[in-house]
């Protein structure tokens, strides 16, 4: 790169870059092996024939530690392809950072419980400085797909069911990855639907559901810039998303004016043969190229057909032009033409006091407190304590999924922390439920039971059939509640579980997902009352397996399903309908009564905004923090709309017998949405807003919105 270029803008410099390239090393530029290293590859890379290299353990890198980053490798092989090949061309090194890199943070799932967009862009900003720090110039998160499925493994990975929530957390997590790395929307598009929540399965919905709920958080991701987007495995009523020109090149590229790189998931494009849409590898690579999709993940069918496809006028040139300008502008833009080299070759890093702390803050807020008869918190001065359960020495498995780079062995393990705190008033039982477990509870004022999955169930390939808790934990579970001793349930896991059980036996409960590095101090924080739960269900429980699907946006039907009662509704003949636990639910040491919505005006005209408030009050004896939801109710639109889809929300700090107010300032667009014939739009009429503590709210205000300069 001469050096006058370095003051061009970037795409002049893609351009002048573009123009001295030859067709082969613009192919190099769009193929992406994994796990590249300076021995066998040092032609490749010499040639420029390797764009970006990605380190993963393989296919399921979810759940598969691989040996680890070599910052050494990652520098031999930058030095061959800048100081060797005729160009100089960077290679872009990408890696899977989704909740954290050697400070490990709660699964996202659990970030989403905590419903703070600020608290996500700090740790995935931390998650960023550390990746660089070893090499990663760019991680494949977020995970941005909206699921109401919580036997999908991947659930785990997304930031729930909202796209108003997971849209907002999508924006701040890019922001903060983006200080220091590449960031990437995935999966696009509807992977949350696989069919029986089967992960890889066939999705089947039309373009006005991808629309007016899982385009919006992808939308959300390239509006705060994100520089990359990732396909998914998935077909789209029958078209697979390696090969979908409508939603990549027209949608994502064309209508969004997206420019930055498509990336294929993990052998997505030569996986068009096995989808049954190309007739070998070189088919996959035409349909992969003129779907839009830039960069070739792991199958290598583009390095090997795309020169020909060209040759053969298959593929237009401009088409392989515009792939190669995209990589090489979030080249410029990651600044690795400048600083192409990691920027430490010391020891591995690990966490800090500052990294612990922002981990245990975050674990804090995402343990959601679902019951509790009184016996949370504990004190500190409780005379003995049973910890039982299989978690109770645990560090691996409270990382959670996709973790490849964090450690076990850094984790304070949940016995570490509740013996600091509690010394020889601690006794406990380790792995599997025993009758020692029960001597111990008998003997112990309160029992704390660890339950729930390992990270193995969760993640990518690791879908479940039953959400039930895995074979004998509940069995034992009762046997313990039934010694008449208090037993609290802390359920860890990277789904929503089937807890009717469980919520009806332990005397209190709590969902503490996987929380990452500070899982056992984040515990003992909330347990004993050193920290308030204040975490919020982003994924509804459903009552049991069968209740599947069952979330906050289900559509208006023809027969009205009251959701704020446990009431027969003829959905089922053997079960009610309504969730175990709704959307939004969570609940405090303190208790809060929640005033109905005002609104600052009964009209707003289109292009006005109107502020809608609604006060609570800490009616309890402690200071707690609760989250007012602010949803919407369309009664009358041109499709059917969900029930309730979720606005905003709001956090009051309040002190015993304190009053807040929430005030929330809408614009009419937030009551917009896709039509039938695919195109955004407000309607006119009557809008009700409704505020609350969750999905069952019902409090509502109703606002008309009007032509504007209907009240002049
Ligand atoms: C995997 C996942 C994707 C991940 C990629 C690289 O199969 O689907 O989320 O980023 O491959 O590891």
């Amino acid at each position: 790169m001469k050096k006058w270029m370095r003051a061009l803008p970037i795409d002049e410099r893609v351009d002048a870059l573009l123009a001295e390239m030859t067709l082969p090393e613009k192919v190099g530029q769009l193929n992406q092996p994994a796990n590249v290293s300076p021995g066998p590859d040092r032609d490749a890379l010499a040639a420029g024939r390797i764009g970006s290299s990605l380190y993963a353990s393989g296919a399921l890198g979810g759940n598969v530690r691989d040996e680890g980053l070599s910052i050494r490798a990652i520098e031999q092989c930058q030095r061959i392809a800048v100081e060797e090949s005729r160009l100089g061309i960077p290679v872009l090194f990408g890696r899977d950072v989704i909740h954290g890199h050697r400070t490990v943070f709660p699964i996202p799932l659990g970030l989403a419980a905590a419903w703070d967009a600020e608290l996500v862009e700090r740790l995935c900003d931390v998650a960023g400085s550390e990746a660089l720090r070893e090499g990663v110039a760019w991680t494949f998160a977020p995970m941005v797909d909206i699921s109401e499925e919580p036997r999908w493994g991947r659930v785990a990975e997304g930031f729930g069911e909202s796209p108003a929530l997971s849209g907002r957390l999508a924006m701040a997590a890019v922001t903060g990855f983006q200080r220091h790395i590449g960031a990437t929307a995935k999966h696009f598009v509807g992977y949350g639907l696989a069919a029986g929540g089967r992960d890889y399965e066939s999705v089947q919905v039309g373009e006005n559901t991808l629309r007016n709920l899982h385009l919006r958080t992808f939308k959300a991701a390239v509006d705060a810039g994100v520089l990359s987007v990732m396909a998914s495995f998935n077909d789209i009523d029958g078209t697979p998303m390696h090969a979908n020109r409508r939603l990549i090149r027209e949608v994502l590229k064309q209508e969004w004016g997206f420019d930055g790189v498509v990336v294929a998931d993990w052998s997505g494009i030569g996986q068009l043969v096995d989808h049954g849409v190309a007739a070998d590898a070189r088919d996959a690579a035409r349909q992969g190229l003129l779907a839009g999709v830039d960069l070739d993940m792991a199958s290598g069918v583009y390095l090997a057909h795309l020169e020909s496809l060209v040759g053969d006028g298959e593929v237009p040139l401009d088409l392989l032009d515009d792939a190669v300008r995209r990589v090489l502008r979030m080249k410029f833009r990651l600044g690795l033409f400048d600083d192409p080299y990691p920027r430490t070759t010391a020891d591995p890093i690990g966490p800090t006091a500052a990294t612990r702390a922002l981990a245990r803050e975050a674990a804090v807020a995402s343990m959601v407190l679902v019951a509790n008869d009184g016996i949370l918190p504990l004190s500190d001065q409780v005379e003995s304590l049973h910890l039982t359960g299989p978690f109770v020495d645990e560090g691996e498995a409270l990382l959670g999924t996709w973790v490849l780079d964090g450690r076990g062995a850094d984790v304070p393990s949940p016995l570490v922390a509740f013996t600091d705190l509690l010394g020889d008033r601690l006794t406990h039982t380790d792995g599997r439920f025993s009758d020692l477990a029960a001597h111990r509870t008998r003997a112990a004022a309160v029992t704390v039971a660890l339950l729930g999955e390992h990270p193995s169930r969760s993640g990518e390939a690791n879908s479940v059939a039953d959400l039930g808790l895995p074979a004998g934990q509940l069995e034992a579970l009762k046997q313990l509640c039934g010694l008449g001793k208090p037993v609290v349930a802390v359920v860890f896991g990277g789904r929503p579980l089937d807890l009717a059980e469980v919520l009806r036996v332990a005397s209190a409960v709590i969902v503490a997902w996987h929380p990452g590095t500070e899982a056992g101090p984040a515990l003992a924080d909330v347990l004993f009352g050193r920290r308030e739960p204040s975490g919020r269900l982003p994924m509804t429980f459903p009552r049991s397996t069968g209740h599947v699907p069952s979330s906050v946006h289900a559509r208006a039907t023809s027969r009205v399903l009251d959701f704020t009662r446990d009431a027969w509704d003829g959905r089922y003949l053997d079960a009610l309908t309504q969730p175990q636990l709704p959307f939004g639910y969570g609940l405090s040491y303190t208790t809060f009564r929640h005033g109905g919505p005002v609104a600052s005006a009964s009209e707003v005209p289109f292009g006005g905004q109107v502020e809608v408030s609604a006060q609570v009050t800490n009616t309890g004896q402690r200071a707690g923090r609760e989250l007012v939801q602010l949803y919407l109710h369309d009664p009358v639109a041109e499709v059917t709309r969900p029930k309730l889809e979720l606005l905003d929300w709001q956090w009051l700090d309040l002190a015993p017998g304190e009053t807040g107010t929430a005030v929330f300032t809408i614009g009419t667009d937030a009551f917009g949405y896709f039509g039938r014939d695919l195109t955004w739009r407000v309607d006119q009429g009557l809008v009700r807003l409704i505020t609350g503590r969750d999905a069952t709210a019902s409090a509502a205000v109703e606002v008309r919105i009007v032509a504007a300069g209907a009240d002049e």
